[in-house]
């Protein structure tokens, strides 16, 4: 931590990297204990905080060269403009820089200050250098900063720390793989104001894109219209009906290895849009719906080397409705999931699903599980695929 008012939120991260499974160790420059007290630091983490570089003491615990060795991933949140500047030109003048300068773990950066040094262009040229030598910048966000104004300076959320974190440790097992994820519900509409839509949060395919990402993919994610941040590391389209989400899976398969199509799409669109919101009448309004096109479909039919994956959104007789869409859809596996149910599937958290495929006979069983742990277990069995 160096020191912003935003090491105060940085006590709570101590607390989520240790339940996302880390161990953590504190180290404050001088200024950030002007914010935060270490005995609140030593108390979170369970461990001695250093800010000293010369204090006997502390350096008796764990040397700075030992805890530069120790550490697996630095991060620094919040990083001032000072901390920047330092870092950028290799200083060794208090404790945080010099165990930079000594370690070789990955270095995280979260920048969090006043929006006029953050756009001050010494300090963007010192995040253009440390992004060129490899740092990993996250944000930072904008909004309403603690001194007053207004902009970019906010310390992103924790949990975009952790994940940096938790990307920044991942096995790069999908390295060198091109993965094409579509995400959401489709909206078909009706008039300028009322569309068709469906219930899928897009939650499942984005966790598929988060996960695929850390795990060293390249990620491009179709969205439909859903109210979720991108994740990092992964290239968002947005779109909205099931054509536009047509046109831009196929303009971004060419390079993909994977396709995953996690999106709900409509099967049916108004067979006409009002150009004007329809006004209310006395007289029924009936609506003709024409079938969309089957994206999965084709692209199963320009599959070539591709590994292609399908959801199959079931209410009954999920697996066999399932081995049906495998077959019929020509992808390699189906992921079945029981979209009736409150507790798994549509717009929640967790899912349990059945991943069907290359013959119908294979069947892995995910019990209900957190949206990205039944991603994780998705893109452990594409991996198999691939490698076979
Ligand atoms: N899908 C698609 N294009 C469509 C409809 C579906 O690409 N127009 C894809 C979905 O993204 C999913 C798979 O096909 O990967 C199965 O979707 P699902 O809604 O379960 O099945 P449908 O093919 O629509 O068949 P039905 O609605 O009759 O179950």
């Amino acid at each position: 931590m160096s020191g912003g008012i935003a090491a105060y939120k940085s006590c709570e991260l101590v607390r989520l990297l240790q339940q996302a499974g880390h161990e953590v160790r504190v180290m404050t420059t001088p200024n950030a204990l002007r914010f935060v007290s270490p005995l609140t630091l030593q108390t979170l983490s369970g461990r001695p905080v250093r800010s000293d570089l010369f204090s006997h003491s502390e350096e008796s615990e764990i040397s700075h060269i030992e805890l530069a060795d120790w550490a697996e991933v630095v991060l620094i949140a919040p990083a001032t403009a000072g901390l920047l500047a330092r870092l950028a030109h290799g200083m060794a003048d208090e404790l945080v820089a010099t165990v930079c300068l000594a370690t070789r773990a990955p270095l995280v950066v979260a920048p969090a200050m006043n929006v006029n040094m953050y756009e001050h262009p010494a300090t963007q040229a010192n995040l253009d250098t440390l992004a060129k030598r490899g740092v990993h910048i996250v944000g930072p966000d904008t909004g309403e900063l603690a001194c007053g104004w207004e902009g970019a300076g906010r310390l992103v959320a924790l949990e975009q720390l952790v994940a940096a974190v938790d990307r920044v440790t991942a096995e790069p097992t999908l390295a060198g793989e091109v993965f094409l994820i579509t995400a959401g519900p489709t909206e078909e509409p009706l008039d300028p104001v009322r569309v068709l839509v469906n219930r899928s949060s897009g939650r499942m395919g984005f966790a598929l894109g988060e996960e695929a990402a850390r795990r060293g993919a390249e990620v491009v994610l179709v969205a439909g219209p859903v109210s979720l941040p991108t994740p990092a590391g992964v290239d968002r389209i947005d779109v909205q009906t099931a054509a536009q989400m047509q046109d831009a899976v196929l303009q971004a398969l060419g390079r993909a290895t994977v396709v995953i199509k996690a999106a709900a799409v409509a099967d049916y669109r108004p067979e006409t849009s009002e150009g004007q919101k329809m006004k209310r009448g006395a007289s029924d309004w009936t609506i003709r719906l024409v079938p969309n096109p089957d994206i999965l479909a084709e692209v199963a039919r320009r599959k070539g080397s591709r590994t292609v994956v399908g959801f199959a959104a079931e209410t009954q007789d999920v697996l066999g409705n399932a081995r049906q869409k495998l077959e019929q859809k020509g992808c390699d596996l189906i992921v079945a999931n029981d979209v009736s149910r409150p507790d798994v599937g549509f717009n929640v958290d967790r899912n349990e699903v059945w991943i069907i495929g290359p013959a119908t006979s294979e069947v892995v069983h995910v019990p209900a599980a957190t949206k990205r742990e039944v991603a994780a277990r998705i893109l452990d069995r594409v991996r198999e695929l691939r490698r076979a």
